[in-house]
């Protein structure tokens, strides 16, 4: 099983939408686990579609209490139940109680502030399940607290959301030295690149915030944090593919993500190349490498179709 999160600190970036429709993607083709580490339960209630995330199937079902448990096995809902397109997927739930994850933790191991394992909950909790599952995608809040930490220790790759703000902007340093830090606790993880979303056409600043991004954060890379990926993944620590800002992927929350909603397909279009371009990370640079030259044939075609 491979453990993908989506992160950053800054609200309304695109985190829910981003691991939802990846989440529903993959398990088209694929066994996935979808874990919501955010109280606010909004990804919940996108696969959902229940509003009330106190409801009998979630209450005391969620990823508080697997994390408690070490063992997400009880705690999982087969969403296959709800909508026979996501058969291949399942969800362990959560709802504003889990907020009370870091107060709980600490309590259990009563310890020092240097004991890892308040923040080693969830990695454990998905060990028992590891063979079942080809992909697990997590969701995390908008804080760079103990639950995003659990998820970032829990994760082969996170990606780092960038919704072309000021304040996104803001963010993204600090998020990326506390992707560092919780390296240290969990070696093999990889920042997979910075996903631009939320991208309004219309805008002028967002080309010039992404462009500045794409200009900044391959030499910060080199110089302070080269082990977070491969040295050759540097100069693209960006996405190329971005998900533009569009009124029928905004409602998939409310339409939800089966065939019931009829604007399903041009709703998740935007992250059918991210996907693509998520798989070639996570497979490594060779991979990417490949990724990166066929893309670079598709644009001068369509270069050459132009002239
Ligand atoms: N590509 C898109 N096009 C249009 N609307 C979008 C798109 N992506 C996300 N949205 C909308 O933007 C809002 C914020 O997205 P989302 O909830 O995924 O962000 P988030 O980072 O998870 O927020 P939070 O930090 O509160 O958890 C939501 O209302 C969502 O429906
Ligand atoms: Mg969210």
């Amino acid at each position: 099983m491979k453990t993908i999160t989506f992160i950053v600190q800054k609200g309304g970036s695109g985190k829910t939408m981003t691991s939802g429709v990846i989440a529903f993607l993959l398990a088209q083709k694929y066994k996935v686990l979808a874990i919501d580490m955010d109280g606010q339960g909004n990804l919940t209630e996108m696969l959902t579609q229940k509003e009330d995330i106190y409801d009998d199937d979630i209450y005391e079902k969620t990823a508080l209490e697997a994390c408690l448990a070490e063992d997400v096995r009880q705690y999982r809902l087969h969403m296959g139940d709800y909508f026979p397109e996501m058969e291949n997927l399942d969800l362990v739930p959560a709802n504003d109680l889990l907020s009370r994850l870091p107060k709980k933790l600490y309590k259990k191991y009563s310890l020092n502030d240097s004991d890892p394992r308040p923040l080693q909950a969830l990695k454990k909790s998905l060990a028992p399940v590891a063979d079942e599952y080809d992909y697990c995608i997590i969701d995390t809040p908008p804080s760079l607290g103990e639950t995003t930490l659990n998820a970032i220790i829990a994760a082969d790759g996170a990606v780092i959301m960038f919704e072309c703000s000021k304040f996104a902007h803001s963010a993204l340093g600090r998020c990326i030295s506390v992707l560092d830090e919780g390296r240290r606790m969990n070696p093999g993880l990889q920042l997979l690149g910075i996903l631009p979303a939320l991208i309004d056409g219309r805008r002028w600043d967002h080309e010039d915030l992404l462009e500045l991004v794409r200009e900044e954060f391959p030499i910060i890379m080199e110089k302070t944090f080269p082990q977070l990926m491969p040295e050759s993944m540097y100069s693209h620590v960006v996405f190329d593919s971005i998900v533009k800002r569009l009124a029928d992927t905004g409602r998939l929350p409310v339409e939800g993500l089966s065939e019931e909603n009829p604007k399903l397909i041009s709703g998740v279009a935007p992250y059918q190349p991210v996907l693509v371009e998520l798989m070639a990370r996570l497979a490594g640079p060779d991979a990417f490498a490949k990724y990166r030259s066929r893309l670079e044939v598709a644009v001068s075609l369509e270069k050459n179709k132009g002239e």
